[in-house]
């Protein structure tokens, strides 16, 4: 594991935009794993500043994202393909059409996940770069705890302590959906490199448990200790404890 402490979450920002930058150059075509939530949000931007720059092509990428709630159509402003939308692919040249997200209209489940999967096995069965956010209670996309690592794309009941951090995105805790459709952890294992981002001192007790614990699936995110290329990019907050 590679750790790179950042002083804010600006700095922390920065250094995940460059690892991706680097990955974009080095090789244009890349399949980039990408993720939502508040963390990423300053990565992205940072991502649009240098291809606004002149520093970033976007044209040969194709993005795989992590996961999607269950019954948001992409035109709901909270829904993962709306976030995708407006944090990053529409102020980059990025081509539509190569942009992947789970189908979250699709009401059954098993065609969604096995369409979604059908998408990541066409593409090699694991993208180049990973990117990661945290949840509190270990979650990297939507991979709750539970008694047993979670192969491909699965359909997930979200846990009260995911609902309860989400609802801030919501009117209210009732609008969050309960339900979402995820890539699994074997999905987010085949990558060749994963990047997991943290910010912030609510985030610093998981970050101790995840990476310097037991590799538990009651820790979804502690299955990155095995990863043979996996980078942590946090701030001094979320990296407190280590
Ligand atoms: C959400 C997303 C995750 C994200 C996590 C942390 O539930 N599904 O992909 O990493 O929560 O979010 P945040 O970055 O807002 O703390």
């Amino acid at each position: 594991m590679q750790i790179y402490k950042a002083k804010n979450y600006e700095q922390m920002s920065r250094i995940a935009a460059n690892i991706i930058s680097s990955q974009i150059i080095l090789k244009p075509d890349s399949v980039l794993g990408l993720a939502t939530g508040s963390t990423p949000i300053g990565t992205y931007a940072e991502l649009v500043k240098r291809y606004q720059n002149g520093d970033l092509d976007f044209s040969a990428i194709t993005s795989i994202n992590l996961d999607e709630y269950k019954g948001l159509p992409g035109t709901n402003d909270q829904s993962y393909r709306y976030f995708m939308n407006t944090n990053l692919f529409n102020h980059v040249n990025i081509n539509k059409e190569h942009t992947y997200v789970p189908d979250g209209l699709e009401p059954d489940s098993d065609k969604a996940c096995s369409a979604y999967n059908a998408i990541i096995h066409q593409h090699g069965g694991g993208v180049d770069l990973q990117l990661l956010g945290l949840g509190h209670n270990g979650h990297i996309g939507f991979n709750e705890p539970s008694d047993a690592f979670d192969k491909e794309t699965h359909c997930v009941d979200l846990s009260e302590r995911t609902i309860e951090a989400n609802a801030r995105f919501f009117e209210n805790k009732d609008a969050v959906p309960k339900q979402a459709y995820t890539m699994g952890i074997q999905t987010i294992m085949n990558a060749k490199k994963v990047m997991v981002i943290v910010s912030g001192k609510d985030k610093a007790e998981i970050v101790k448990k995840a990476f310097f614990g037991p590799i538990t699936p009651q820790v979804p995110a502690s299955a990155l200790q095995l990863h043979q290329d996996f980078v942590l990019v946090g701030d001094e907050e979320a990296l407190g404890l280590i």
